[in-house]
């Protein structure tokens, strides 16, 4: 599913710099452009990084 139509980018390649150690939407988006244009999408990046720490905390 593409989450940041802007860019082309997946909510999977998204999940995977948060894994990889992004921990924030500008790291998010320096890492694969989600959020970098309208920004239309960062609620959703957000929304991905707040499950993340879910997972791990
Ligand atoms: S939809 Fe992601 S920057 Fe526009």
């Amino acid at each position: 599913m593409i989450v940041c139509h802007c860019n082309a980018v997946s909510e999977q390649t998204i999940v995977d710099e948060i894994v990889a150690g992004a921990d924030s939407v500008a790291e998010v988006g320096a890492r694969c452009a989600a959020g970098t244009t309208c920004g239309g999408c960062i609620p959703r990046i957000e929304a991905l990084l707040a499950l993340a720490d879910e997972v791990v905390a």
